[in-house]
């Protein structure tokens, strides 16, 4: 079912006033709202039905959130009930450009990329320390801030926490519905099949993420892709599933601009055996490090904490038109 489509101007819980949509993801709508009580710019998730199920998910979000305050994740504000039943979650809105979208419009260096997953590798080393898995690491959940022209990627910031589960209780891929939902491009094997997941989990997601940031695309995302359409929230959604990531490692294609050990953290980081994988998230950061110093980048020192670069006039052209239709979606 799609969301109401809230109005400009429309007031959410009395206090935030609707400016316009922001994105939609596969649990909600998120829209951009003045918090009038705080004088500030927030993002408002609303689900996209009462599903129970969502219900849960959301109060999950909401939970973790609570118990996490870092930097690099979205700082709750508040989170209530619509007058319908559908749960809603207010964050901290963040000014950026999401990882895919990047991609598209200004693909990072290498020493840019390994700096952008260190910083989502010592997040999620953060999350780990809760005894939370994320279990949805994905170019899509990363947002890079921009601040006065230019992208901040120490402060690259990891959303969507609807599909994390306390360590005790990550065996489950599917929901309580029975349905089953993720993104299989980035997942790994065990996540895919419902079976018991570690930090070892989240490791394959980053792992995917850098791939892409690296050679542009998730991992064997040129294999035949078989598509299977699924009961997600009372509706058919089609799902890609990749077989071949369940019984073949990951073959990375040959690039002689990337370093050796790159090569050797991405293989480590990509097996399909988990017990054979990198199993930890603080590990993959040390490496990440190692591998900036290998390449002789700066940002490798202790004091590159504040790591920005230029947008670029194509970026930029690019945020601008986003913003120019976002305004004219909601007839401004
Ligand atoms: N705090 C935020 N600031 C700015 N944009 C956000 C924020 N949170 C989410 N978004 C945007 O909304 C999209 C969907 O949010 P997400 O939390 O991933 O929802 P879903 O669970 O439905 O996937 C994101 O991909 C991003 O573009
Ligand atoms: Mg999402």
């Amino acid at each position: 079912m799609e969301a109401e489509q809230f109005t400009m101007e429309s007031v959410i819980a009395g206090r935030y006033t609707i400016e316009h949509r922001i994105g939609r993801g596969g649990e909600g709508v998120v829209y951009a709202a003045h918090d009038t009580a705080r004088h500030a710019t927030v993002a408002i998730k609303v689900a996209h039905d009462r599903d129970k199920g969502l219900a849960k998910r959301f109060e999950r979000e909401r939970s973790v959130l609570e118990r996490l305050c870092h930097p690099c994740v979205p700082r709750l504000r508040d989170a209530g009930t619509m007058p319908d039943g559908r749960p809603f979650i207010v964050v901290d809105y963040i000014f950026g450009i999401r990882l895919d979208h990047l991609q598209q419009v200004r693909p990072l260096s290498l020493d840019e990329a390994l700096v952008c997953a260190l910083t989502v590798a010592r997040t999620l080393d953060a999350i780990h320390a809760i005894g939370v898995l994320h279990r949805d690491i994905k170019p899509r959940n990363i947002l890079v801030p921009v601040r006065d022209g230019d992208l901040v990627l120490t402060q690259t910031t990891l959303l969507d926490y609807c599909m994390t589960r306390d360590v005790t209780h990550a065996e489950e891929g599917r929901t309580s519905s029975g349905t089953w939902s993720g993104t299989p491009l980035y997942m790994a094997p065990e996540q895919l099949v419902g079976r018991a997941q570690t930090a070892a989990t989240d490791v394959f997601g980053l792992g995917a993420t850098l791939h892409e940031l690296v050679f542009g695309h998730a991992p064997m995302a040129h294999v035949v892709q078989h598509t299977f359409t699924y009961q997600i929230f009372g509706e058919p959604r089609e799902v890609i599933l990749v077989p071949e990531r369940l019984t073949e490692d990951v073959v990375l294609p040959s690039d002689p601009a990337i370093p050796r050990s790159l090569t050797e953290l991405l293989e480590s980081v990509l097996r399909k055996d988990m017990t054979k994988r990198c199993q930890s998230v603080e590990l993959v950061a040390t490496a990440l490090l190692d591998i900036l110093r290998d390449v002789g980048s700066s940002w490798a020192e202790p004091n590159a904490t504040d790591v920005r670069i230029a947008l670029g006039p194509t970026a930029q052209e690019w945020l601008t038109n986003r913003e120019c239709e976002r305004a004219k979606a909601w007839g401004r």
